[in-house]
């Protein structure tokens, strides 16, 4: 991703994570949307997961223009999740969930631009998940929209 883009999605996602935690009940509303399965996962404290959520992805977004930095944290967040017994392919689900919570927080604000440069950094994100813990699992790690 080239600089430009990692800004752009840094300064979107401060502007919604300073939204506070609306930002991550909007998007576990959408996130169960998409898929009422997954809801049976979480079986913990939701409050405490979306505050959980805000700060992982704060730090991933904050580490997208360092690689080792990005890489060594998905990892382990990856196998983690391998562990609640995520697939490859809800991940889906989570980008698209994701880029619905950004158009409804934003509004007009997110751009056509802005929404490609989160899909690049999800590819990226979802590329180093599959790397570091679903090698070997084919499935489709594109978001849609
Ligand atoms: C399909 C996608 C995903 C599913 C189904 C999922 C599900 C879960 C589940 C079941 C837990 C444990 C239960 C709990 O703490 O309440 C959890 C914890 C957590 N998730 Fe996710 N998750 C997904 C993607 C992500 C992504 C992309 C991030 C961050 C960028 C993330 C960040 C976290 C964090 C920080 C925790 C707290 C525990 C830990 O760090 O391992 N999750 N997730």
């Amino acid at each position: 991703m080239d600089a430009h883009r990692i800004a752009q999605v840094q300064d979107s996602f401060e502007k919604v994570a300073a939204m506070g935690t609306r930002a991550a009940e909007i998007f576990h509303e959408e996130f169960f949307a998409l898929d009422p399965s997954l809801r049976a996962m979480f079986n913990g404290d939701m409050a405490d997961h979306q505050r959980k959520l805000l700060v992982a992805l704060s730090f991933v977004t904050r580490s997208l223009h360092a690689p080792d930095k990005f890489l060594s944290e998905v990892e382990k967040l990856a196998t983690r999740h391998v562990g609640y017994g995520v697939r490859m392919e809800q991940y889906n689900h989570f980008g698209n969930a994701l880029l619905r919570t950004l158009k409804r927080m934003l509004g007009p604000e997110f751009t056509p631009e802005l929404c490609d440069a989160w899909r690049d950094a999800f590819r990226m994100l979802t590329r180093s998940i599959k790397e570091a813990a679903y090698e070997g699992v084919s499935a489709p790690t594109q978001a849609a929209g």
